[in-house]
C-alpha cells in the first residue's frame, strides 16, 4: 500500500500489489464491517449496491427482517446509476469517491491506516499475462488468517481453465475507445463520442459511448454473475475495482492530448447540468454536478492513479478529428425488420443507398476523411443473453473473420432498458460502432459493395445464450451512417 501524499491518496494496479497487501486485506476486514450494518444504514454493503440499482426480487439478500429506507429516500437516493448518457463516467466517479471514503471510514474504525485507497483492476495491461484474470485474493476462500474471505463472496460466471479465468478475451479489454475524439456523442450516434450522448438523468438505455460499451460492458458480462445486472453488480467486491479502473482510463484519455477534452457545454455541469445527491461517510447529504469532480485531487475526491500513462501512444493516434457541427451525419442505408439475435449467428443485409453515399461524399471538403457508423438501435430484451460480436460482410465459410470484425456488443444493461416501467420508457440500447478501419481493410480486399451490407451477429457463449433463454434479444433497426 503507498502512502497518501499531501492527502491525496494513491489508488494503485491490483496485479502489481503484493499477495493480500494491505489494501486488498483492510478491503476485506471493512466489506465485512459494512455487512453488519443493516440495509437502510447508508453505509451499509447493501445499501451502497442499492444506490447503483434496487430491485428486490433480484436481492439474493433479501430477508423478511429487512427495513427499507421509505418510498420517497429510495426514490431520491436508489437506482440512481447514469447509464447511456455523458454523466456515466461523472456520476460513477462520484458513487466510488464517497464509497472508498465509506470503507476507508470503517478501516479506520477497525484500527486501520486512513491513506486506505482502493485498487483498480487494469484487465488490458499488456504487460501483465495475467490481467484478464480475477486476482487470487478475490477468490480463496479464507483470508491468510484463516477467516472467511469477503473479497470472494459473489456470485460469479462459470469459470474457463485456470482459475480465475473468467473467459475475458482480448476483445472485451481492447483500449480503441481512447482513440476516439469527442467526449459527447454526436446526433444519431455520430460520431460514438467516448463518453456518451448528453442526457439529463439517465439510469439506463439510450446510445451507449464508447468506454462504456468497451471495457466497461464487456468486462461486467464477462465476470457475469452479479456483475451482469445493475441491481447486483455493487454487490461484487469487483465491481469498485472494474469502475476503478473506467474511472482511470477517462484520466488516460484526457492526458492523450489537446483534442481530448471534457464537454464545454454548460449543461453538463452546474449551473444547469444535472446535480447528484450521496451520502458521504458521517451521513451527512452531499450534492454534486460532472464539472465538480473533473480534477480527482479537488478535496472531495482527493486521489489519483498510479499510472496513467497512455497503453498505445505511437499506434494509437486519434481518430481524425470531428467536428459536429461541420456537417451532419447522414444515414445511407437501414435495415427494414427487427432482427432477432439468438444462440446462433445471425446475419442480416442491409441495403446501402449509393445515392446518399455521393452526397455524403461531396458534403465534406476536398480531402476531408469520411467516416462509417454501424448502428444498432434499440436493441431490447427480457432476459439476460450473451454479448455478440459483430462481423460486416462476412464469408460465408468464415463468419468470424478477423478482417470483417467490427467490434463488441456486452448487453450488459439490456433487460434493464428494456423494462417498460423504466423512466426511458424500454426503448433498449443502442449501440454504435465506428467501422470506417473495417471498410478500408474491405475496400482494399475488394469485398466493399456500395449497394448492400451484411452484418453478422456472432453469439460470444453460444450454450449460455441458448440454455433456458426463451426470447433472445431483438434488434429494431440497424443503420448505416455516413459523415
Ligand atoms: Cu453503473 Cu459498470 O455500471
Amino acid at each position: 500500500m503507498k502512502p497518501a501524499i499531501d492527502g491525496i491518496r494513491v489508488r494503485e494496479d491490483v496485479w502489481k500489489l503484493a499477495p493480500w497487501d494491505d489494501t486488498l486485506l483492510w478491503y476485506a476486514r471493512a466489506i465485512d464491517s459494512m455487512k453488519q450494518l443493516p440495509i437502510g444504514d447508508s453505509s451499509s454493503w447493501r445499501y451502497q449496491a442499492a444506490i447503483h440499482a434496487y430491485l428486490r426480487s433480484e436481492d439474493p439478500f433479501s430477508s423478511s427482517e429487512d427495513r427499507l429506507p421509505s418510498l420517497s429516500h429510495r426514490r431520491r437516493f436508489w437506482n440512481q446509476c447514469q447509464h447511456g448518457s455523458w454523466y456515466f463516467l461523472p456520476w460513477h466517479r462520484i458513487y466510488l469517491g464517497f464509497f472508498e471514503q465509506i470503507v476507508r471510514s470503517h478501516v479506520v474504525a477497525l484500527g486501520g491506516p486512513d491513506d486506505w485507497a482502493l485498487p483498480y483492476w487494469n484487465y488490458s495491461d499488456e504487460e501483465n499475462p495475467n490481467a484478464r484474470l480475477v486476482r487470487p485474493e478475490f477468490l480463496d476462500e479464507s483470508l491468510p488468517d484463516g477467516s472467511p474471505n469477503s473479497l470472494a463472496q459473489a456470485e460469479r460466471g462459470p469459470t474457463s481453465g485456470a482459475s480465475g479465468d473468467f473467459g475475458i478475451e482480448p476483445s472485451d479489454t481492447d483500449l480503441s475507445c481512447l482513440r476516439t475524439v469527442p467526449f459527447r456523442t454526436g446526433r444519431f450516434g455520430v460520431p460514438s463520442g467516448f463518453g456518451g450522448p448528453r442526457t439529463g438523468f439517465q439510469h439506463s438505455g439510450g446510445v451507449i459511448g464508447d468506454l462504456e460499451r468497451v471495457p466497461h460492458g464487456a468486462i461486467h458480462v464477462g465476470v457475469g454473475g452479479w456483475m451482469g445486472a445493475f441491481e447486483t453488480a455493487g454487490l461484487d467486491p469487483l465491481f469498485w475495482l472494474h469502475h476503478a479502473n473506467i474511472d482511470r482510463l477517462w484520466e488516460v484519455w484526457l492526458n492523450r492530448g489537446d483534442q481530448f477534452q471534457n464537454p464545454t457545454d454548460p449543461s453538463w455541469g452546474a449551473p444547469s447540468g444535472t446535480e447528484f445527491e450521496f451520502h458521504d461517510a458521517t451521513g451527512a447529504i452531499e450534492t454534486l454536478t460532472a464539472d465538480q469532480v473533473v480534477d480527482t485531487r479537488a478535496p472531495v475526491l482527493s486521489y489519483e492513479y498510479e499510472d496513467i500513462s497512455d497503453p498505445m501512444p505511437t499506434a494509437g493516434l486519434a481518430r481524425e478529428e470531428l467536428i459536429m457541427e461541420k456537417g451532419p451525419a447522414m444515414l445511407v442505408g437501414a435495415s427494414e425488420e427487427t432482427v432477432r439475435l439468438s444462440s446462433t449467428p445471425t446475419s442480416v443485409n442491409v441495403q446501402i443507398d449509393p445515392t446518399a453515399m455521393a452526397d455524403n461524399r461531396a458534403a465534406l471538403a476536398e480531402g476531408e476523411p469520411q467516416r462509417a457508423y454501424l448502428n444498432m438501435e434499440n436493441i431490447v430484451g427480457a432476459e439476460r443473453v450473451s454479448s455478440y460480436k459483430v462481423f460486416v460482410n462476412a464469408p460465408e465459410n468464415e463468419p468470424e473473420a478477423q478482417t470483417n470484425y467490427a467490434g463488441v456488443l456486452p448487453m450488459f444493461g439490456l433487460v434493464e432498458a428494456s423494462r417498460r416501467d423504466d423512466p426511458h420508457g424500454g426503448s433498449g440500447l443502442t449501440y454504435v460502432l465506428d467501422i470506417t478501419d473495417v471498410v478500408d481493410r474491405l475496400k482494399q480486399k475488394n469485398e466493399w459493395d456500395d449497394k448492400n451490407l451484411k452484418v453478422t451477429f456472432v453469439p460470444k457463449q453460444r450454450g449460455q445464450a441458448g440454455a433456458g433463454v426463451r426470447e433472445g434479444a431483438r434488434v429494431g433497426r440497424i443503420s448505416l451512417y455516413y459523415r
